[in-house]
């Protein structure tokens, strides 16, 4: 078979992850970068091709990719991009957006549906594997939750989207935020007890924050303090630190997390099921797991299947460059 042709579109820390993963994926081949701003690209990229994201016709033409993974946030890039991009060409993204994950799951089969396209959803860590994880412990388990809590290790985990949200405070310069699990709730779990927490029960945020020259540190702090849904819920340390000190001891995107659920078998005998993942690079991680899905999206088209698909949808041997016989052989 043929190497698998990959456009990355959007290039920020999870586009830049795609492309380091594809290189560890001897079947896939990077056939070019879509950016909005590819002379941006440019600066940091050479021998490859990058085109302008807006001239899909054009860049679909040139790159003849048979997938394209879609790097862009969340928030504002993917609702656009996905609908539009997937009545084109076969796709691949990260939406994490939780609570609207049912819409765009709508929106993007009805839009591959009526091109004959595959575009996988929502996939990555969480959602993604943790969705998996998470469907699974609730069918082995009949009656158990399956609880999700990051951040598991002494220095917690880099939350991208917080330390976004403090960079948003007028008299912040910079700033990174850890997510902390509180390690008797997931003690709770395990016991079976199914409690129903409160956010702020599960976990606990701490801060590093670097102020403009003469910004008010007890405003800001109130601001944090305050912010409906990423702070106000948390117990919240804040630390005003240097821009020096963010950028020694808070580099790179480490990330973890458990799915854990417990509950009973048949005749009441205690059982738990528990998932960990532990990542130094949250983007990369995630980039690496959109690019299995990549594979199977693949695999999915040439079966001639379209519309919308997530990590619950495809069998976990479209992932693995295994054979059926080295799956049956080894992975069994
Ligand atoms: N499911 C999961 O487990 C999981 C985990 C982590 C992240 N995610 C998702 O992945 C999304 C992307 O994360 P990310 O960290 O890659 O976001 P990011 O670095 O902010 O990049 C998002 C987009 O912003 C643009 N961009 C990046 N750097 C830029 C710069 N310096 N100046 C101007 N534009 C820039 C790029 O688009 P253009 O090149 O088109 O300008 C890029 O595709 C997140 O929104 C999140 O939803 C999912």
């Amino acid at each position: 078979m043929s190497q698998i042709r990959v456009v990355v579109a959007g290039y920020g820390n999870v586009g830049r992850g795609v492309i380091a993963a594809l290189k560890n994926n001897p079947d896939m081949i990077l056939a070019g970068i879509v950016s909005r701003n590819p002379d941006r690209v440019k600066k940091t990229v050479s021998g490859i091709p990058v085109m302008q994201i807006a001239d899909a016709d054009q860049w679909i033409a040139e790159l003849r990719p048979d997938v394209a993974i879609l790097c862009g946030g969340s928030k504002d890039d993917l609702p656009v991009q996905g609908p539009a991009l997937c009545a084109k060409v076969c796709t691949v993204d990260s939406f994490d957006n939780h609570s609207r994950i049912p819409e765009y799951f709508k929106t993007m089969d009805s839009a591959a549906n009526a091109a004959g396209k595959v575009a996988v959803i929502s996939t990555g860590w969480d959602p993604g594997i943790f969705s998996l994880e998470r469907t699974l412990g609730n069918a082995f388990l009949p009656g158990s939750r399956a609880y999700g809590f990051y951040g598991l290790g002494e220095s917690g985990g880099l939350s991208m989207g917080h330390s976004d949200a403090l960079r948003t405070i007028p008299g912040v310069k910079d700033a990174r935020q850890y997510t902390h699990a509180v390690t008797g709730s997931i003690e709770k779990v395990r016991r079976g007890e199914n409690p129903d927490f409160t956010a702020g029960d599960m976990h606990t945020r701490e801060c590093f924050v670097v102020l403009e020259d003469g910004a008010d540190p007890e405003k800001v702090a109130e601001t944090i303090r305050t912010m409906p849904g990423y702070f106000a819920p948390y117990k919240t340390e804040i630390n005003f630190v240097s821009q020096e000190y963010l950028n020694e001891k808070c580099a790179g995107f480490p990330h973890d997390g458990l799915v854990v659920a417990a509950g009973v078998t048949g005749s009441g005998n205690p059982a738990r099921v528990e998932y960990r993942c532990q990542w130094g690079s949250n983007p990369e991680a995630t980039a690496n797991v959109m690019v299995a899905h990549a594979r199977a999206a693949v695999r999915l088209a040439r079966e001639g299947r379209s519309g919308a698909f997530t990590i619950l949808d495809i069998p976990a041997s479209y992932f693995s460059t295994a054979s059926k016989e080295e799956l049956l052989a080894k992975f069994m």
